[in-house]
């Protein structure tokens, strides 16, 4: 199947895009509309034809038998043995979901009515530190225990009525510092999000934390909440149960924002407010499990991914969120993607006999466009660019910036297709006064190929629903490009050995030690630390 698609990319390789818009209807039959959004990817080279291969792959790939196992409850994560139910945690439905047999929502709607309990009063200050009313709001946490999080509190500022919410992952003493020097320990909420509570940048955060606290507070750890599973670990460290949020094995790092890893973001924008972010994700289930495939944007999304990366060999793809409060979004789903899609193996073990799930990278616009847009544009890579912005700002008498905006967004994804033909570069170099060789010189470099595909998704405002809509929409995403790669996009040993490797090296480091094992740049790398580290 990849290979038939491969050989009809091959062949519509030297077309242009902007030769399918001959085609009046071309805009509209590749773009799809579902609730107030709107995905659009007629801006690629993906026809009639290779949408039809695209839609018989997704068919013999079976994703819709995959799609019903994932939302039944059934251990599609077979290398952890576990099921994959991070829809449960945002289900507004009145159906039991079930795992090995039992019910799983009473528990999930009890651990939210618990969250919400805490979140009022924390908001309320009938939850206080020793110094009063809760001010701040420290969330230590690291990959899907502050990714989404932290995503989430900045896209909506404008909700944001709660304490002020910080957040600290990195194992560099310079983040934890940096956060808490700002910050009264008094009027400080320090919530530990760890699904294990075993991340060694967690604790030793946690640690620096409970130190930082207890040198002005008479019990430190009566501020101090956790986000865990491992409830014996928890109380190890001094958390009363009252103040542990706990969730299932079935609910992935990455795709935990929903349950009570998205604690801050309550305490931030308050319950109804993160109830509406909720319902916007279950809305987004909804039209994914309902949907046929052609109207499906999950679906169509993943098809659009899988077209760029397996098909046409593009290995990367850019996320470019025309949208300021979006500027975490890219780093969150690096670690969607990348760590859920980035496997050489399938279930079975076998070797993939195409890419891998794409590098994921980008950065707001316009910012990215003072400094990488340039490759986007005439470097000799091509990356599908993947746009996103709001028809309206949520800043109502700043409608000129957000005109501009957008202005800028639409002329991005029309230049990288369009592109500038040689003969424009001539009329604009002359224009400039060159003329003879170095006229032809001077225009080269003024050539745009064009021919760089995109697409846009434009939603009305970034609202909680509309978040939860879009995050729903690319862990969808994400599971059907894995089912059609059929690789387990949930469990993530590629994480493991370096673990393992910076556990073993570290008291050598601290101790000075030989390890007559070692590479000899690993080695070099450490007498260099020795001499000059402290
Ligand atoms: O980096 C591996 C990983 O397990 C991620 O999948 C996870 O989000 C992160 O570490 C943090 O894990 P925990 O919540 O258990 O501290």
């Amino acid at each position: 199947m990849f290979e038939n698609l491969k050989l009809h990319a091959r062949a519509a390789q030297n077309r242009s895009i902007l030769s399918l818009f001959d085609s009046p209807e071309r805009a509209e039959e590749f773009s799809l509309r579902w609730g107030n959004m709107l995905f659009d990817y007629s801006k690629t080279n993906m026809d009639g034809a290779a949408r039809d291969l695209l839609l018989e792959l997704f068919a013999q790939a079976q994703v819709d038998r995959k799609r019903s196992a994932m939302f039944s409850g059934q251990k599609i994560n077979e290398t952890e043995n576990r099921a994959v139910l991070h829809v449960a945690l945002r289900n507004q439905g009145k159906g039991a979901i079930y795992v090995d047999g039992a019910d799983v929502m009473p528990e999930v709607r009890a651990t939210r009515a618990s969250m919400v309990r805490f979140c009022k009063d924390v908001r309320s200050g009938d939850f206080r530190g020793q110094g009063g009313k809760i001010t701040d709001v420290v969330n230590i946490g690291i990959g899907g225990s502050d990714l989404g999080p932290e995503m989430a509190v900045l896209a909506l500022a404008p909700y944001h009525d709660g304490p002020n919410c910080h957040f600290v992952s990195n194992i560099d003493g310079a983040h934890i510092s940096d956060v808490l020097k700002a910050l009264n320990p008094e009027t400080t909420l320090v919530i530990v999000a760890s699904k294990t509570f075993t991340t060694i940048e967690t604790m030793t955060n946690a640690a620096t934390a409970l130190d930082w606290m207890s040198k002005s507070v008479k019990n430190p750890a009566a501020q101090f909440a956790a986000l865990s599973s491992a409830t014996e670990k928890t109380a190890e460290f001094g958390i009363p149960d009252d103040r542990v949020f706990g969730f299932s094995d079935w609910v992935g790092g990455r795709y935990s924002l929903w349950g009570p890893i998205g604690l801050s973001i309550m305490i931030a924008i308050g319950p109804d407010h993160f109830n509406a972010f909720l319902e916007g994700a279950y809305e987004m289930d909804q039209h994914f499990l309902n949907t046929d495939p052609l109207e499906n944007m999950p679906v169509m999304l993943a098809l659009t991914g899988i077209w760029h990366n397996q098909v046409c060999g593009y290995g990367s793809r850019a996320v470019l969120p025309y949208d300021q409060r979006l500027a975490r979004l890219p780093a969150y789903l690096q670690q969607l993607e990348m760590e859920s899609n980035g496997k050489q193996v399938s279930m079975d073990g076998e070797r993939l006999s195409v890419r891998s799930g794409p590098i994921v990278w980008g950065e707001p616009g316009t910012n990215g466009q003072h400094a990488f847009y340039q490759l986007l544009h005439q470097g000799t890579e091509i990356v599908p660019c993947e746009f996103m912005v709001a028809a309206q700002g949520h800043e109502e008498d700043l409608g000129h910036h957000h005109h501009l905006l957008l202005a800028n967004c639409l002329a991005q994804s029309q230049a990288l297709m369009v592109g500038r033909a040689m003969d424009d570069a001539r009329g604009l170099a002359a224009r400039k006064g060159y003329e003879g060789a170095e006229l032809e010189r001077q225009a080269q470099h003024r050539v745009f190929e064009g021919n760089r595909p995109s697409t846009t998704l434009l939603y009305p405002k970034l609202t909680p629903k509309v978040l939860g809509v879009l995050i729903a929409l690319y862990e969808h995403r994400v599971f059907v490009e894995g089912a059609i790669l059929n690789i387990n996009s949930y469990d993530q040993w590629g994480v493991e050995l370096g673990k393992e490797l910076a556990t073993a090296l570290e008291p050598i480091l601290r101790l000075g030690h030989k390890d007559e094992k070692l590479d000899a740049s690993t080695q070099q790398l450490l007498d260099f630390v020795r001499e000059h580290g402290n």
